[in-house]
């Protein structure tokens, strides 16, 4: 007897998407869910199933296929490093993701640093950073955020023990409301008070360039899942001597220059194979890097402008509707990329995201993004802007980029509006 323990799936097909990309997708699934994890790009795909037969060890086989492996992973370090603005010192490390890259920071901070965040920050640039670290409230505008990143500097300057490092942590973009950050002028502030300053790029990257030496930024943090590129890497690049004086983020195989006799007998490396101790993730890698190349030569004015006009056409959809109302942090004209939080008064966001799904086979994320303090204000002075006070505790999230068309926003705001 056969059983069918999971439903056959749709084949993969590229849809013919104005995108350079190709990202793949589902003829009649529509994903509108890219800040969590974006589709996979047809150069990412194509990347991996050209090196998979060569697939073999990377820096430790002298067979051929070993010494494809090993160049194909540093060139991919190249590339990603190109791609990001990386300095000729800085290091690019590659990780498992965003919150990796910012765990092995955090391991890396010179002992008594203080980093200062805002509240309006993902977890995984909240909770990694060690006690004593400053957490600024959410600004209510960009301007408000220099402002108050520029007196908590200068109050530590002044109160902190001198000489000890300062490190500033801002998102590029916000994964719940999709507004921009001014991380060049909270780079700038962090200079003139000598502080250092990682940017969270993870949703940032997708929609805009990002360039580290362009931005003046000392670290930067993201997801390849996020950029197309889903094979389970990610990437943390910046300064080397915090990087190189601090303990290896995992010890082993890779990460040493010697291993003596002795228990503790151990030199470890420097440069980037100090923390990535073990065999790396060369596809993740190669997909990730094959991404940045096409992204590179893409004309990403022309995309910015495509995502722009959908965004617009959401927003102002999402605004025509009565019962639904965005979630802001620095108001409604703030640059933004293509993320719109919001709620539908006295709906639960997770009924609307399961009936969408069901119903109409649109799949948006619900629930507070893993964003908790922001999401939470954002909810509450939502209800107070719009007056309602029926707004649920919870919200939806609808994220797009490369291979959303008109269709898949108009289908959204049709279902919105006729939830049953
Ligand atoms: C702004 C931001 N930072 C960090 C992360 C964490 O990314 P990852 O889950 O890939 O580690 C996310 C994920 O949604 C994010 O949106």
């Amino acid at each position: 007897m056969t059983v069918t323990l999971v439903p056959s799936l749709p084949t993969l097909v590229t849809p013919s998407r104005p995108d350079p990309l190709g990202v793949l997708g589902v003829p009649g699934e529509i994903n509108l869910d890219y800040a969590a994890s974006a589709p996979c790009a047809r150069a990412a795909s194509d990347a991996v199933a050209e090196l998979l037969p060569w697939y073999a060890s990377v820096h430790r086989g002298a067979g051929a296929l070993s010494r494809r492996c090993t160049l194909a992973y540093e060139r991919a370090r190249q590339t990603v490093g190109d791609f990001l603005g990386a300095r000729p010192d800085d290091h690019v490390i590659f990780t498992r993701n965003t919150t990796d890259a910012v765990n092995l920071l955090a391991r890396a901070l010179p002992a008594g640093t203080t980093v200062v965040t805002f509240a309006g920050e993902h977890h995984a640039n909240l909770l990694p950073w060690p006690r004593g670290s400053v957490r600024l409230p959410v600004p209510d505008s960009t301007g408000g955020a220099v402002r108050s990143l520029d007196a908590a500097l200068g109050e530590l300057s002044r109160d902190a023990r001198p000489g000890l490092p300062v490190l500033v942590a801002v998102t590029g973009a916000s994964n719940v409301t999709g507004e921009r950050w001014p991380v060049a002028e909270l780079a700038r502030v962090a200079r003139r008070h000598g502080a250092r300053i990682l940017v969270d790029a993870a949703q940032l990257a997708p929609h805009a360039p990002v360039d580290l030496a362009a931005l003046d930024v000392d670290y930067l943090a993201l997801s390849g899942h996020k950029l197309y590129a889903p094979f389970g890497a990610g990437v943390l690049v910046g300064r080397a001597d915090w990087l190189d004086a601090a303990p290896p983020y995992l010890a082993g195989g890779g990460a040493t220059s010697h291993v003596g006799a002795g228990t503790h007998e151990v030199r470890w490396a420097t440069g980037p194979a100090r923390h990535e101790a073990g065999t790396p993730n060369l596809l993740g890698a190669v997909a990730l890097a094959a991404v940045c190349a096409a992204l590179a030569a893409a004309d990403r004015d022309a995309l910015h402008a495509r995502e722009q006009a959908l965004l617009a056409r959401l927003r102002a959809g999402l605004a025509a509707l009565p019962h639904v109302v965005e979630l802001r942090t620095f108001g409604p004209d703030a640059p933004r990329v293509g993320i719109v939080s919001f709620v539908v008064a006295g709906r639960d966001s997770g009924d609307v995201a399961a009936h969408l799904a069901t119903a109409h086979r649109i799949g948006v994320r619900d629930g507070l993004f893993c964003a908790h303090p922001l999401a939470r204000r954002l909810l509450t002075e939502a209800a107070t802007r719009s007056g309602r006070r029926d707004l649920p505790a919870t919200a939806l999230r609808a994220s797009l980029g490369l291979g959303t068309t008109e269709s898949d926003v108009d289908t959204l705001l049709t279902a919105l509006a006729t939830l049953p």
